[in-house]
Formats: C-alpha cells, structure tokens, sequence
C-alpha cells in the first residue's frame, strides 16, 4: 500500500510499465499508480510533469491518469470472473465523472454503464456506448426522460409507483418492450455520511419492503414490461464489508417470492456500488478484489440457500473507479496568518470545482508539486476563493513553506468533483486532461466568461446599449 503523507518523495510509486500487471488496488492509495517525482523534483502522473501540465493547460486544472481507471476498472472485471460462477457484468457509476472520454474509456474495458438522467444518457450514447449496456437510474425521471430511454433501448431501472404507472403506458402506447429492473430500498444500515446513504428504510429511493408484493404482482400482469431483476444501492464511501455480504440474502429472498407467488422468473441482480475509496492516510478501505469477493460470496450462498440458479450479477462502483485516478493542480495566491491562529493560503478555485468539503465534510490530502522533497513543516488551512467563509478545501494540513505561484495538487479528486461542479460566482470550470505514457490529451475544454453567458438572456427593454 502507498505510504503516509507528508513524506511523499517515499509515497510515490515507480511508473508502471505497461507490460506490468497492477496489483495494488487503486481505491487504496492516496495517488494515482502511475505518480513518481522526477529529476526536477516535481510530481509525474502518466508521465506527465503537472508543473509543465499547468503551464499549457492553465490553472487550476483536473489531472486523470487513463493508467488507474483501467486497472480499476481490469480489477472488478477480472475478481467477478473468479469469485462468481455466473455471468457478471460491471457497469460505471458514471454519476461520479461522466463525460465522452470516461464512458469511452470504461466501455472499451468491457463495462457498461449507470446514468442517471437524460444528460448522462445523452453523453453516453455520443461517446458511442451500446445502449444494451446502459441502466438509467432515477427517483424522478421526466416524462422526456423516460421516452428518450425507451427510444435508446437501455435497461430503465424503475424507482418508484409513479414511475412504473407511467411507463407502462407509455410502453404500451409507443408499443414498446422495455427491459426494466425495480429499485428496492434494501434496509440496510451502513456507516458512510448520511446524504450519500441510501439502503436504510428512510430513504427517498427505491420501493420500500412493504410494497413490493404489491410492485410484483403489478409486473407479472403487465404484458409490455419485460422485468430483468432487482436493485439496490446501499450508500458510498463504504469501508464495511458486512452490509455487501448482507445484501445477496436480502434481495435473493426477493427472487423466490417473484417466483414462488408471482411466476417471475427474474434473471438479474444489481448490487449497487460504494465501495470507499482511500482520501487520507487514516482512510482504510477494502480493496477491489476483497469488495468483489464478499459480494459474490454472499449472491452465491444465498441462491445456494434459497435452491435459486444464480443471476447475472451487476454492480455499479463509481468512487472506486475514478476516485483515484485524478488530481486537482491548482495555482496559490495569497495567504494570511490570523495573530495567534491559523494560515491561510488560497487556491485559485475551491467550492465551485470541489464542493466535497463544504457539502459533506469531505477530507482530502494535498501536496505541493513543484517542490516533492521539501520538509512539510508548517500547518496551513488551504482556502477557496469563493465569497463563502466555508470553502475551504482542508483543515490544518502540514505542508512545505510555500510562496505564490506554487502547484499545489489536491488528491483523489476524481469522484464527483466535475460532476458536482458549479459556476458559483461565475467562475468558469475546469479543464481536464488525460494522461498516459508522457502524453496529455484534452478531455473537458476550459469554459470561457463567453460560455458563463451563452444562455443568458437580456430582454430588449434592459439594453443598456440602447438608453440615452
Ligand atoms: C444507484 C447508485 N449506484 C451506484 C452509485 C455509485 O456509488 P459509488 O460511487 O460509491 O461506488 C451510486 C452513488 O451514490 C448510486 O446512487
């Protein structure tokens, strides 16, 4: 496993060769695989100095090692293949990143994938993805939303009555046969933040206990709705094995009554993602092999229990699969010592790029790029520069001394950084670049003030162009 902050000079691993197959799991490091300091003393990922990165690409800017993603994404495949005696399928919470070059990448591994909205569906098919490999969740999917799934042809994972009611109708008008799955809120306790939990009774998704005899007896009558399996999600961030382990004897049960009352002969089950991923030295997750083999050990001594054949197997991991593979790089500016307090030192974006930290407290790791082998020997709060007091991105870190114009690289920022941005105080988002093997490609184009504004509207009358 990678070693402890602040010695990060020790903590960086050697570039991996292409030829070499990765076994440390991703979600347990602090930095992407490919991470070394080189002869100038700054920080490589994918072969790529960020210094020289930051340089041409601008500042602050989202950083992705294409090495990390696919061995993630090679890990889940190849744990399922042996540890499941069934068919397996992986698909990405693209919840977490989703634009063109992801869902390029993870569907080129052989993953599917989870969206979540048209805007998800819409970029996954551009990026070309089979839409037989596509699931679109949701708790509220629009009218629209659920047309333009039907016309696609993905799998639509149904959350709740009013959507059901109204997919069937419109199945049964448009003379569709739509593969669905049912989202059943599990009940399962785990310990993560409570707004990323959801397999607990008192939640906002999925059919609750109670009503599912009522939900299968509505889809055995349907004649147009073509009912795969089942679905939970637990919650993310996860380090428990316990509530995966649990979770093959809840939903299994679940088959045997579609079957035994219903007739349903169910053939899928998806079992979520949440595997956690590795944000501070203190953070201990499972690895992906472990995650895997937990959870197909539970499936499988649950249909053994319950004499079921076993189901295709789904899972949806997407914090496990992107979390690592990405690093922030932003620029610093000023700072402020508060007599008898703490040090700020300010970063040229914050919240609006990372709204982890001011949404659920998230802790992250930061190092400074362009000098790895300085002391870490001052303690500083890294702040935003939203006008918010709390955009601040970390809390009392020990860093080298630092001066503006420092690279300062916050880590493990992969997972719902981008997807979760903003343009809170019209600053503009990010661009992101791929890297691998010393190359860097462009995958999100820096926004300019021009785009902050392309879908303004200025009525005639507020012209100020036309007053006297
Ligand atoms: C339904 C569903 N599946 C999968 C995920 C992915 O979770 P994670 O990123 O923790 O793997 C989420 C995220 O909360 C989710 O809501």
């Amino acid at each position: 496993m990678t070693t402890v902050l602040p010695n990060l000079a020790a903590s960086v691993s050697s570039f991996a060769k292409a030829t070499e197959i990765e076994t440390r799991s991703p979600n347990q490091q602090l930095l992407p695989l490919t991470a070394k300091v080189n002869d100038f003393d700054r920080l490589e990922i994918g072969g790529c100095d960020l210094s020289d990165l930051v340089q041409q690409y601008g500042s602050p800017l989202y950083i992705l090692d294409e090495n990390s993603l696919r061995v993630a994404c090679q890990q889940y495949r190849d744990a399922f293949k042996l540890y499941y005696q069934g068919r397996s399928q992986v698909l990405y919470a693209s919840k977490a990143w989703n634009c063109l070059a992801i869902c390029a990448i993870v569907a080129s591994e052989g993953l599917g994938i989870d969206i979540v909205s048209g805007g998800e569906l819409f970029t996954a098919l551009e990026a070309g993805v089979d839409p037989q490999n596509l699931y679109l969740h949701g708790n509220n999917k629009s009218r629209e939303e659920l047309e333009f799934a039907l016309a696609s042809g993905c799998v639509i994972v149904v959350d709740n009555w009013f959507e059901l009611r109204t997919l069937n109708q419109l199945a049964e008008s448009l003379n569709h046969t739509p593969r669905i799955m049912l989202r059943i809120t599990p009940g399962i306790e785990c310990h993560t933040h409570e707004y990323i939990r959801t397999g607990h009774l008192d939640s906002k998704f999925g059919f609750d206990p109670n009503e599912v005899e009522a939900v299968l007896e509505f889809v055995a009558k349907s004649p147009t709705l073509n009912c795969l399996g089942i679905h939970a999600h637990i919650g993310s961030q996860i380090f428990e094995l316990q509530p995966h382990q649990d979770i093959g004897q809840v939903m299994m049960q679940w088959f045997k009554v579609a079957d035994d009352k219903f007739g349903l002969k169910f053939t899928e089950l998806n079992i979520g993602g949440g595997l956690g991923i590795r944000y501070t030295e203190s953070d201990d997750p499972p690895s992906i092999d472990e995650w895997v083999k937990t959870v197909c050990e539970g499936v499988t001594k649950a249909c053994q229990e319950f004499n079921i054949a076993l189901p295709k197997l789904l899972s949806e991991p997407g914090r496990s699969l992107v979390g690592t593979a990405c690093v922030t790089a932003y620029t610093l500016g000023s700072s402020k010592t508060v007599p008898n307090g703490r040090t700020y030192i300010t970063i040229d974006g914050g919240m609006s790029d990372n709204p982890r930290p001011i949404t659920y407290q998230s802790q992250y790791r930061a190092i400074v790029a362009n000098r790895m082998s300085s002391e870490a020997n001052q303690t500083v709060t890294v702040a935003g520069k939203h006008c918010e007091s709390g955009d601040i991105l970390i809390k009392d870190i020990k860093l080298p001394q630092t001066q503006p114009g420092d690279i300062l690289v916050v880590l493990d920022t992969g997972a719902y950084n981008y997807s979760m941005a903003s343009n809170y105080n019209r600053i503009p988002k990010l661009a992101a670049v791929l890297v691998q093997n010393g190359e860097a490609n462009l995958i999100l184009k820096r926004e300019t003030y021009r785009d902050l504004i392309r879908q303004d509207c200025l009525p005639e009358r507020l012209s100020l162009a036309e007053r006297d």
